[in-house]
């Protein structure tokens, strides 16, 4: 079940063991990614026991070991927020299935990953996956007042849709995103800075799971 405490035990893994993923595992992900692009228009692949992603001598930053395993997250330009929303799905399926991950956009090799996207797609980004060789560790975070206006008089789906989307991963640990709750209306806005637009498709993600999808609806 995906939960609060799962989304607070997820942190992000650069480090693998050297450990296959099982194949009922795989096959999991792999109906999950089939169901995900069918919803969403995207061209997700997952690879697995394809090294050459993050063969990098030179990373951008985070530097990532062993890692085999990866969804090559494929869609229309500019469709980053759906990107965000429908990888950060995967990365909680993977989770539960006692998997670990983590989003990279710079920390790999392009040329690597071996796709041709359609006329209008891109490789947006990357997801490792595998078998920890722990499970990462707690980072700093803002506060619900930081990234949302709760107060003292919200309803409790609201605050407990802004602790959840106080654990998705965000470019940098950024957290640059604001939840404006108007009645049973929620906004959720991206600041402006790199990768914001895929961050809040992931906070969304995670918001929804928090505050429960029967509480709320997004505003425009
Ligand atoms: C859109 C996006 C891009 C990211 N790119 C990288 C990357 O290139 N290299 C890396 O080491 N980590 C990358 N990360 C991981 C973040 O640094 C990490 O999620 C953040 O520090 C918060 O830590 P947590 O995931 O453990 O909660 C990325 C995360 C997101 C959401």
């Amino acid at each position: 079940m995906i939960d609060y405490e799962l989304m607070l035990s997820r942190h992000s893994v650069r480090s693998y063991l050297d450990k296959p993923i099982e194949e009922e595992k795989i096959a999991v992900l792999g109906k999950m990614v089939e169901e995900v692009n069918a919803e969403s228009g995207l061209h997700i692949m997952l690879f697995t026991n394809e090294p050459k992603c993050f063969d990098v001598s030179e990373p951008g930053y985070g530097i990532f070991k062993n890692c085999k395993n990866y969804f090559a997250m494929i869609g229309p330009n500019g469709a980053d927020e759906a990107i965000g929303y429908y990888g950060e799905k995967l990365v909680l399926a993977a989770q539960e299935l006692g998997l670990n991950t983590c989003w990279a956009a710079m920390s790999y090799k392009k040329g690597g990953v071996d796709i041709k996207p359609a006329k209008g797609e891109k490789l947006h980004i990357v997801i490792a996956l595998g078998y920890g060789e722990t499970q990462g560790h707690e980072r700093k975070t803002k506060s619900i007042s930081d990234v949302s206006n709760a107060d003292d008089s919200s309803p409790e789906w609201f605050i407990n849709g802004v602790k959840a989307a106080l654990t998705a991963p965000t470019a940098i640990n950024q957290q640059r995103f604001y939840l404006r709750r108007e009645g049973s209306k929620v906004k959720a806005k991206a600041g402006f800075f790199v990768y914001t637009k895929m961050d809040l498709g992931i906070v969304k993600y995670h918001f929804e799971i928090g505050a429960g999808r029967e509480n709320f609806e997004w505003a425009d």
